[in-house]
């Protein structure tokens, strides 16, 4: 093997504003897997990300929490975090963009690209929220289309006409933060003179830097001529101030990728064997990979590039741009319960199950991936179980009974030299993110292992008299297939790698390590590794989503804020109406639920018969005092089962939510069971 590189790499940063999901997950297993493979071929590969933290989105989240933004991003900081360990992404370091390191680069690369004359500034005119005292970005923004007249469209294009405009020309706008007319103001602005660099960018992307793809969509923008780039925004705004400009901060499209570099420098800080300028000075002999998704990519391969260059750092070696995640075969939907978190998602299955199947399915093209479940569930059991495991199953027991030790000779030494020689071929795709292709070939020399050991039935020769030796040979043989299987699988499952390492009694399974066969070895007893995918978990997995999402959807505490939905939904009919069976309910029990944030669990009694309903009221009212009480509940809704159990009905609220959701009758009385209407 070639000596030891030096690899810095990255995945996108997330918002700090929302939950870790299966479509972000793509990425950091993606990457995560690319991580552990060089480790394993003994690198030198630092993996760093963070929290983007700044913005305006999270500090409207911040204030509709009634907390201020370091408090969200911290609470936010920590759940991500949990989740990403629960995925095994092993970040290196993972920190934050609101952090000193951060600032500092900020300011350094600003100041660089302000003396090399790289900064202009000029008043522009913007739509500005005159209540809340904040300029609007055009998403912020909502009115009816001045070309088809739809109402509640965005700022800047109509959903209904796909005509695009700007915020001025829309008819009645509004604030989507207030609900106030939005008014013209000017303020001064910073931009980044990204035309400086298109001889350079034109050359960079077209190094071998990107996917073809992506390189020839981006020389579309390069012909086009690229245009100085905004980065400040008025204050209020929660990021970093620019220096020398009071009231103006860097957008946070700015300070994010410099986050990368702020969270290396963090980790340089805590280890002796890691120099920052080695990684980031223009003379570098550093590789540095950044993976995204391809909807990001004229920052990281426009921008970043330019923004490196103009201060004077090395730029990235490569920038890897992944496609999205599609659950069976359509956009992820809250409603249909395949907008599934993280968290969820390590509820109801192993975590190793989906590395698997990603892997399975990745290449290095930026296309979308599907995440079908019936092919998820086919592909994990029959692979991992019904192929990989299967092997040490199978022949782990005849080697115990013969004293635990491997046979000293290799019976089948063309078998195993074939089966390390396969291992290059099978680096040489992880190396170049053909994660599919890498685990295709070692399915391949899995199914050459099952063959074997069908073929020569230890099972029978066992029944054998004198036959031991051969056994013991046959399955030794076995067991050393199975642990080139496990060497070629180590960077997809580091789990049950790292199980079955035990059970064979390795230090390590360093790539390489697998020439050196494994004769007169002892292992240790097997125990099993992985258990099958259960149709039913799925199942199970997708009905919590949807409960997720209808709690959110409750507890939206601002309903005209940008991530409400409308105020006013669809008229019905009154037959529809008419359906509706309400009714006067006292409450005679009410419970925390166990795993719940939302949720009270409430036991209604309708006059003679017993309803238990959960609510999402659980920020309004403790149990107690709810108690005795009464309010009106849908009395004919379809029970739904959820994952804490039968929902039997719904109770009826008014209110904003958050401390306001109102659902008691002021007076009491009222006779159980009777209707409302
Ligand atoms: O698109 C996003 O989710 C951004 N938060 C990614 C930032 S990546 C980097 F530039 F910081
Ligand atoms: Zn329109």
């Amino acid at each position: 093997m070639s000596s030891a590189r030096k690899i810095l790499v990255t995945s996108a940063l997330p918002y700090a504003n929302g939950s870790i999901h299966l479509g972000h997950l793509l990425e950091y297993i993606q990457t995560d897997i690319w991580v552990r493979f060089q480790k394993q071929r003994g690198h030198q590969c630092s993996y760093v990300c963070a929290d983007d933290a700044h913005g305006t989105a999270i500090m409207l989240r911040a204030e509709q929490e009634g907390i201020t933004s370091q408090q969200l991003i911290d609470k936010v900081n920590a759940e991500h975090r949990a989740d990403f360990d629960r995925f095994l992404v092993n970040f290196d370091n993972y920190y934050s963009t609101h952090s000193e390191e951060n600032r500092e680069f900020s300011e350094l690369i600003y100041k660089r690209l302000r003396d090399a004359g790289h900064i202009a500034t000029r008043n522009i005119t913007q739509m500005f929220d005159p209540e809340k005292g904040l300029f609007l970005a055009d998403r912020f923004i909502k009115g009816t289309c001045p070309k088809c007249k739809a109402d509640d469209q965005y700022g800047d294009n109509c959903e209904a006409c796909g005509a695009t405009y700007t915020p001025a020309e829309l008819i009645n706008p509004k604030s989507a933060i207030s609900g106030a007319t939005p008014v013209e103001k000017e303020s001064e602005h910073y931009f980044f003179k990204l035309q400086d660099f298109q001889s350079m960018l034109t050359q960079w992307t077209q190094s071998g830097t990107l996917h073809e793809q992506i390189a020839n969509k981006l020389k579309e923008w390069l012909d086009a001529g690229l245009h100085e780039w905004d980065i400040s925004r008025d204050a209020p705004y929660f990021g970093f101030e620019i220096p020398d400009a009071p009231g103006k901060y860097f957008y946070v499209w700015l300070d994010a990728p410099i986050g990368y570099m702020a969270s290396f420098k963090n980790l340089c800080a805590r280890r002796d064997d890691l120099e920052f300028d080695d990684y980031w000075n223009k003379d570098s002999d550093a590789e540095l990979y950044h993976f995204i998704g391809k909807d990001i990519i004229n920052f990281h391969a426009l921008f970043w590039p330019a923004m490196l260059e103009g201060a004077d750092f090395r730029k990235p070696t490569a920038v890897n741009a992944h496609g999205f995640l599609t659950v069976n075969g359509q956009k992820m939907s809250k409603s249909r319960g395949t907008f599934i978190k993280a968290q969820t998602f390590a509820e109801f299955l192993n975590p190793e199950y989906l590395r698997y199947y990603f892997a399975a399915k990745l290449t290095s093209r930026p296309e979308d991936l599907d995440l079908s479940f019936d092919d998820f569930t086919a592909r994990v059991n029959s692979d991992l179980i019904g192929k990989v495991v299967n092997i040490a199953s199978r022949c782990a027991g005849f080697v115990k009974k013969a004293g635990g030790q491997l046979s000293e000779n290799c019976a089948e030494p063309a078998m195993l030299q074939n089966a390390v020689a396969m291992g290059e071929q099978i680096a040489d795709f992880y190396e170049k993110r053909e994660f599919g292709r890498a685990i295709r070939l070692t399915m391949e020399l899995a199914d050459i292992a099952n063959a074997y050991i069908a073929d020569k039935a230890p099972w029978s020769l066992a029944k054998e008299e004198g036959k031991e030796q051969e056994v013991l040979e046959i399955c030794s043989v076995g067991i050393n297939l199975f642990r080139q299987l496990i060497t070629y699988l180590a960077p997809v499952l580091p789990v049950m790698s790292q199980q079955a390492a035990e059970f064979l009694k390795l230090d390590n399974l360093d790539w390489d390590s697998r020439e050196q066969l494994l004769l007169g070895h002892e292992i240790n007893k097997f125990k099993p590794l992985m258990t099958r995918v259960e149709s039913d978990k799925i199942d199970a997995m997708i009905e919590a989503s949807k409960e997720v999402l209808a709690e959110e959807q409750k507890l939206k505490e601002q309903p005209t804020g940008p991530l409400a939905e409308d105020p006013i939904s669809d008229e019905i009919e009154f037959d529809d109406f008419a359906k509706l069976d309400l009714r006067v309910v006292t409450i005679v029990a009410a419970e925390h639920v166990k795993g719940a944030d939302k949720l009270i669990q409430l036991t209604l009694d309708l006059g003679g018969e017993s309803r238990n309903v959960f609510a999402g009221i659980k920020s309004a009212y403790k149990p107690e005092d709810l108690v005795g009480r009464q309010t009106v509940m849908v009395a004919n809704l379809k029970p739904r089962k959820m994952r804490f159990g039968l929902s039997e009905g719904m109770v009826m609220a008014a209110g904003p939510g958050g401390e306001d959701i109102f659902l008691l009758t002021p007076d009491q009385g009222a006779q159980n069971g009777m209707r409302v209407k």
